[in-house]
């Protein structure tokens, strides 16, 4: 047992993981004290990345919301994360008891942490798997007991994809996903951005390079767009995250959580 409850193996504690520091930033127990030092340091060059992160959580909640009141009752959440409050299975079943969720992530602690939360729950399940392998995720035992792909489905991508380079071909991958889902299926995204505050991203990503066992790369509106080729946008489209169908105040200053957000339909 270490001090985050769960001793996740090879996970390399002493290197940040994109996963803990998120953790960390939620305020949650699930991070070391790499990752909370390195978070202190991010939070030096922007010292709103609490409120960026719970954003972020809140676009996720209403997506699902949203992908659930249009009907969707099967998810595949890529890059999920340790569980934090209102996980997507948590939200979607509130609408349908029967709605199933398969989580993926590469992080042996968010394996760790979900297999937990879990257990008891037949209509979740979590993969061990790097979403750049397409292949991998679609034949895994788990996708095929609880995907139809007769039937559509809800693909999140949420603050994930900055995590790929270009080198690694991300538009290619999402693709990859994409191709294999009826018509009616939907994407959902949320992605750093370098355009709202160009400094504070680019110290954030040489940070990350620095520290943290993932690098970040932010993107430009129109590179994040190429994830939604085939994709018809839901309104109001690729916005700030704030910006996306927001249910209470608006924050005056939306482009302060510098992460766009958008939620596509598949075109037949
Ligand atoms: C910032 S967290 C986001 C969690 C959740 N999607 C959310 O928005 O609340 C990013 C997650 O993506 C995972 N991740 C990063 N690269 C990945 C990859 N290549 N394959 C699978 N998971 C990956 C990390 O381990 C981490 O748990």
């Amino acid at each position: 047992m270490t001090d985050a409850g769960v001793a996740p193996e090879g996970a390399g504690l002493d290197r940040p993981s994109a996963a803990r520091l998120y953790d960390f930033f939620l305020g949650g127990k699930h991070n070391y004290a790499a990752d909370r030092e390195l978070g202190r340091k991010l939070l030096q060059a922007e010292p709103n990345a609490r409120e960026i992160v719970k954003e972020n959580r809140d676009f996720l909640g209403r997506a699902v919301r949203y992908l659930s009141e249009a009907g969707i009752r099967q998810f595949l959440d890529l890059g999920s994360g340790i569980p934090a409050q209102e996980n997507v299975h948590e939200i979607a079943q509130r609408c349908d008891p029967e709605a199933r969720v398969v989580y993926v992530d590469n992080d042996e602690g968010v394996i760790a942490h979900s297999k937990q939360l879990l257990r008891g729950s037949p209509l979740a399940s979590v993969i061990k798997a790097d979403l750049r392998h397409p292949e991998a995720v679609l034949a895994h035992p788990e996708f095929r007991r609880l995907i139809d792909l007769g039937q559509p489905v809800g693909l999140l991508m949420i603050t994930v994809l900055h995590f790929i380079p270009e080198s690694d071909d991300p538009v290619s991958i999402v693709a990859e996903y994409a191709n294999v889902l009826p018509a009616g299926s939907y994407l959902a995204i949320s992605h750093a951005t370098n355009e709202a505050a160009p400094g504070t991203a680019a110290k954030v990503e040489d940070l990350m390079r620095a520290n943290a066992a993932n690098s970040a790369h932010t993107r430009k509106h129109a590179e994040i767009m190429r994830f939604f080729d085939g994709f018809e946008m839901v309104e109001p489209g690729l916005v700030y995250l704030p910006l996306w169908r927001h249910d209470g105040q608006v924050p005056e200053h939306p482009e302060r959580a510098w992460f766009y957000a958008g939620v596509g339909r598949k075109l037949a």
